[in-house]
């Protein structure tokens, strides 16, 4: 085939994708991956089992299989190896709650022309705020999800051993907090979130057995008071649901609350200078342009310039290989 048509056949497959977002957020809805938990089952059984129409549900197995999310035996399927760690509720590395909001977000995806034509969100509510605790129960597990792909990681490269007390500013289900104190036994923290979302995050910081070494300020952290002083903040994905100028305002109110020497961590999903790479990001500004009034994505340079700005010195970024173009920007409040 010449390059023309292989470029040409990716971007007809691209349509498939939604297929196989939508195969895989089904299966969940289904709970298919929880009925294989204890043994393998055929098609009969599991339609019998769910309920479902036997045929169809025999397709839709198929191409789960096809998928490599499920595996299959002559008539049986089964959970993958993997499959087993990461679709079965209760495991470490469970992901099913960030199916879950991708399949309630799902349909905001729809109004994408809307949104670049009005030039910003149609979606109710924005999903940066969430205030009754159902939403924020369920958007702040599925933060917890994707922490847990590289929490433990950077717990260990964090330079945190001497930092006392931490400010999680917006530190949803706590998930970053929770392995910072794991990995640095003289460090306390501080989550700072909605009051819905701090529900959430009080149950998983008492599951870790940390309960005594948190403590929670709930508020809007764009207009009420950040209380206390700290030796170091951590921001993770917070700049991103919000403009430019919201930003500015809020790491110069941060800047106000570390002590001298304090270390500001800011990650997120950072652009290159030429706004369209890497693609994660480049996507990611249109998942919150969908979502939010206002965010997007920022390139490094924009949020150093912030930093400076604020107050803060030796902006650097922490080069580690995380998944979906996460990264790191830290600087020093001197
Ligand atoms: C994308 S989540 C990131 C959670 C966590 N930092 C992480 O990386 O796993 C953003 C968090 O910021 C909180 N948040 C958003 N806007 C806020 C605001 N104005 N005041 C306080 N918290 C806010 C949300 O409730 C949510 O928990």
């Amino acid at each position: 085939m010449s390059r023309r048509n292989v470029y040409r056949e990716s971007v007809l497959g691209i349509g498939y994708d939604l297929v196989k977002a939508c195969v895989l957020q089904t299966a969940f809805e289904l709970w298919i991956f929880e009925a294989l938990k204890d043994a393998p089952k055929s098609a009969l059984v599991l339609s019998e089992h769910l309920g479902a129409n036997r045929r169809s549900l025999e397709l839709f197995l198929n191409a789960l299989v096809s998928l490599g999310f499920l595996a299959s035996e002559g008539p049986m399927y089964q959970n993958t190896k993997y499959g087993t760690e990461i679709f079965l509720k209760g495991k470490p590395l469970y992901i099913g709650d960030m199916v879950g909001l991708q399949t309630r977000s799902a349909g905001n995806w729809l109004k994408l022309k809307e949104c670049v034509m009005s030039g910003t969100s149609v979606a109710q509510p924005d999903f940066s705020k969430v205030d009754h605790v159902e939403a924020a129960s369920g958007f702040a597990r599925a933060m917890h999800n994707t922490a847990m792909g590289h929490a433990e990681f950077l717990s260990r490269k964090l330079p945190l051993a001497s930092v006392r007390s931490l400010l999680d500013l917006g530190g949803g289900p706590g998930t970053f907090t929770i392995h910072f104190l794991h990995a640095n036994p003289g460090l306390r923290a501080t989550i700072f979130d909605l009051p819905a979302t701090l529900q959430t995050t009080r149950t998983f910081v008492e599951q870790a057995k940390l309960a005594e070494r948190v403590s929670y300020q709930e508020g809007d952290f764009n207009c009420d008071e950040i209380k206390g002083m700290f030796g170091a903040c951590f921001m993770s994905h917070i700049i991103h649901s919000q403009s430019a100028e919201l930003n500015r305002a809020l790491l110069s109110n941060v800047f106000k609350h570390l002590n001298p020497d304090g270390r500001l961590i800011v990650q997120d999903f950072f652009l290159n200078p030429d706004r369209t790479s890497p693609q994660f990001p480049a996507l990611f500004a249109l998942n919150m342009l969908v979502h939010t009034e206002s965010g997007q994505t920022y390139t490094f340079d924009e949020v150093a310039q912030w930093m400076r700005e604020a107050g803060f010195e030796e902006v650097k970024s922490l080069k580690f290989r995380l998944p979906r173009g996460i990264a790191l920007l830290t600087a020093k409040k001197s």
